[in-house]
């Protein structure tokens, strides 16, 4: 019998394409990939350190699992990402029958680890260089660059795919502990990244999003700039499946002309923005050494709107980061108010240990104000975004269908289908032959360019292709709407 592994995936999208990779290079090893954690028997933690809700989490389920492993002693148990890289040995002290711990600048290792655990040898320990008091490149080369081949058997969805085109961060905000866990900031070269894209564009991709901490900031060796990589990406879909292109996350500091132009000109790159704020007020923004001032920030808003009339942005703001005043709360509030964000992802702080925050300033906003606020920035976003929402009912919108909507996969009894829906829709009839039955419907979902989730009924079979829907209903953070299905007019 195979092998058996599972990996649970946590943090942000540059895990989940660390896990897609890390399953690639699994499932050409020969192992076999189970759903189901328990039935598994390598079973890796995918971590996250960005909050200490994230690592906590991950110590209880290591907790939990300390029993299974008495009874079960050749089930490999390892812990990698984020986590892996800060917390180190500290993994094995805490939780002893873990047998491997690699950081996310050792993935490619992974196989050849777990070929040496199965021969006994375990436990097995791979990180990165910590960087303080490093030399720079010796730092940067132990951060291994991992984007093999992509195999379209690693991926949950075959129409999406994500491309990474920076490793790390350079921007060292105090209260992040990424440029400590992901490196130096490195950016993959050009040609590299276009050929990636062309493989994946070959295997039938419709949409890829390059992803970076700061994406914008993007410059190979050569000197190409990401309005460079977007604009030679637009070609690849003059020639094949690929419809839309994205890039995730900008820093506000580098949202120049030339981006802005290109997401303006290049009819394929969506005009959608992630470009945090992070706070509203000036005095914070400096404690975070987020190198910009609110003005600075409204003035780029500005810019991108003038250039790229419509476009959706969208931001992340951290509350109760030390030392802030209601007034600077307020500040947030002002500026959430004006900006209209799309949606806005809302945290409260969570001091990080070897951060910048962590050694200068107390974390003195108690939790249940940080608590308060997160609310109360998070009913006026969710206003706005409700408002913002409302003007797309009545009208049609193009999407890209991903598939079965998040309920739906939930409660997989559902996925049975809606023969009643069928009917009041009528799709499927009319064209049929008397054979062929008629799709199921069921509840599917899918984006628009601006990134906003529509929700509708349809057959399966339109998972990855482009719709146009007619929206009929409207939330803060869904539109709800009906396939355009010709002839039904009639
Ligand atoms: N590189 C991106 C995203 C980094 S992590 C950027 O610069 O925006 C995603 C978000 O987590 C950040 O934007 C920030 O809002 C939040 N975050 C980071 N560190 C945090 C901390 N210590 N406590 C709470 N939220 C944090
Ligand atoms: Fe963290 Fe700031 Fe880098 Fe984003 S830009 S990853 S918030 S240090
Ligand atoms: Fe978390 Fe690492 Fe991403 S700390 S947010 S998984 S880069």
């Amino acid at each position: 019998m195979s092998v058996t592994f599972h990996i649970e995936t946590v943090g942000c999208q540059m895990n989940v394409l660390d896990s897609e990779l890390i399953t690639a290079s699994l499932l050409r090893e020969g192992f076999q990939y189970v759903e189901n954690p328990k039935l598994a028997d390598i079973l890796l933690f995918n971590t996250c350190s960005i909050r200490q809700h994230a690592e906590d989490k991950i110590y209880s389920a290591l907790g939990r699992l300390k029993h299974v492993k008495k009874y079960y002693p050749q089930k490999i148990l390892g812990v990698i990402g984020c986590m892996a890289q800060k917390e180190g040995e500290m993994i094995f002290s805490r939780a002893p029958h873990v047998d491997l711990v690699v950081g996310p600048g050792q993935i490619a290792r992974i196989p050849y680890l777990i070929s040496k655990i199965r021969a006994g040898q375990t436990p097995q320990l791979e990180l990165s260089l910590d960087r303080r008091g490093k030399n720079r490149q010796e730092v940067e080369s132990s951060f291994d660059f991992y984007d093999p081949t992509r195999d379209l058997l690693a991926r949950e969805n075959p129409y999406q795919a994500m491309v990474r085109i920076m490793f790390g961060c350079d921007q060292f905000c105090t209260y992040c502990i990424v440029p400590h866990v992901r490196g130096p900031e490195q950016s993959r070269g050009m040609e590299e990244v276009l050929a990636e894209v062309q493989q994946l564009a070959s295997q039938g991709c419709r949409e890829i999003t390059f992803i970076g901490q700061t994406v914008s900031k993007y410059h190979d060796e050569s000197g190409n700039r990401l309005s460079d990589l977007l604009e030679k990406t637009e070609r690849i879909t003059e020639s094949s499946s690929l419809q839309r292109i994205r890039f995730v996350t900008s820093h506000p500091n580098s949202m120049t002309p030339d981006l802005l132009e290109a997401v303006r000109d290049l009819p394929h790159v969506v005009p959608y923005f992630h470009v945090p704020a992070q706070s509203g007020s000036d005095a914070v923004l400096k404690r975070m050494n987020r190198g910009y001032t609110v003005q600075k920030y409204r003035e780029m808003l500005d810019e991108i709107h003038q250039t790229v009339p419509g476009a959706a942005i969208t931001s992340d703001f951290i509350v109760g980061f030390c030392g802030e005043t209601e007034e600077e709360f307020q500040q947030t509030m002002k500026l959430t108010e004006d900006a209209r964000f799309k949606n806005s992802f809302i945290f409260k702080f969570s001091p990080r240990e070897g951060t910048k925050a962590y050694q200068l300033y107390a974390d003195d906003v108690p939790e249940e104000v940080k608590k308060r606020r997160n609310n109360e920035l998070l009913e006026l976003q969710n206003r706005i975004s409700a408002e913002d929402n409302e003007r797309f009912e009545g009208q049609m919108v193009e999407i890209l269908v991903e598939g079965l909507s998040k309920n739906m996969k939930k409660l997989p009894v559902l996925t049975e289908g809606f023969p009643e829906e069928e009917e009041k829709t009528g799709f499927g009839k009319g064209g049929m032959s008397g054979e062929e039955k008629p799709e199921e419907m069921v509840q599917l979902t899918g984006r628009t360019a601006c990134d906003r989730i529509v929700v509708f009924d349809g057959p399966r079979s339109l998972a990855g292709t482009m719709q146009n829907i007619k929206i009929t209903r409207t939330s803060a953070f869904t539109l709800f709407g009906e396939m355009m299905v010709s002839g039904r007019e009639e």
